[in-house]
């Protein structure tokens, strides 16, 4: 696929399945990422590949996240929450990881993991992968921030679901670019 091609039709695959990516479509994707503009060339992020038993401990761990923001939790809440994970085969944990850093501001460092976040997007899709990109409340909450060994500086900036879309892809949407663009003077 075009680079080019790929960038216009990229679309979110909320409904995935296995299989998830093999050895070497993780690898194109990781070296996509790593591709992504990088003030300093510092890699202000790691990343945490969630799959098969582990996507089930992450969803109990979803529960009880849930119980603790609110004990009273219905069956049905916590049901949804604790199946959350198992929505795709894979679920790549993106964690923005800022640097000390005379000259490049923790914001930057995080615009950085998050381009790093759309190179995965794009590079799972140029590989028929579908992929889409989730957070919620969980990505904070001090309970999966543990799982992930999180550091003070650092925040889940996505939970990249991956796997082979369900249902065919929606259409791209068309939008007029004219409102994003103005001319200076
Ligand atoms: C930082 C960030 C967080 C997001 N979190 C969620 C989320 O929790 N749930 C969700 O359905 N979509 C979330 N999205 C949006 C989807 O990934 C997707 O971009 C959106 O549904 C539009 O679909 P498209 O990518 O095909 O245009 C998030 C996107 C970003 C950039």
């Amino acid at each position: 696929m075009q680079l080019l091609e790929g960038l216009l039709n990229r679309v979110s695959a909320s409904k995935l399945e296995a299989p998830g990516p093999n050895e070497q479509q993780l690898e194109a994707i990781m070296q996509a990422a790593l591709r992504a503009p990088d003030h300093g060339n510092l890699k202000p992020w790691r990343s945490v590949m969630v799959s098969g038993e582990g996507r089930h401990q992450l969803g109990e761990l979803f529960k009880q996240a849930q119980l603790q923001r609110n004990p009273q939790s219905d069956a049905q809440t916590l049901e949804k929450c604790s199946k959350m994970p198992t929505r795709a085969p894979n679920v790549l944990v993106l964690i923005a990881s800022p640097k000390e850093h005379p000259k490049v501001p923790a914001s930057e460092q995080i615009q950085s993991a998050a381009a790093a976040g759309h190179a995965m997007l794009l590079a799972a899709f140029a590989q028929s992968i579908g992929a889409v990109w989730r957070t919620g409340w969980v990505v904070s909450h001090g309970l999966i921030r543990n799982a992930f060994n999180l550091q003070e500086q650092e925040q889940i900036i996505a939970m990249i679901y991956m796997g082979t879309p369900s249902i065919p892809l929606k259409p791209v949407p068309k939008i007029s670019s004219q409102e994003f663009i103005k001319q200076w003077h």
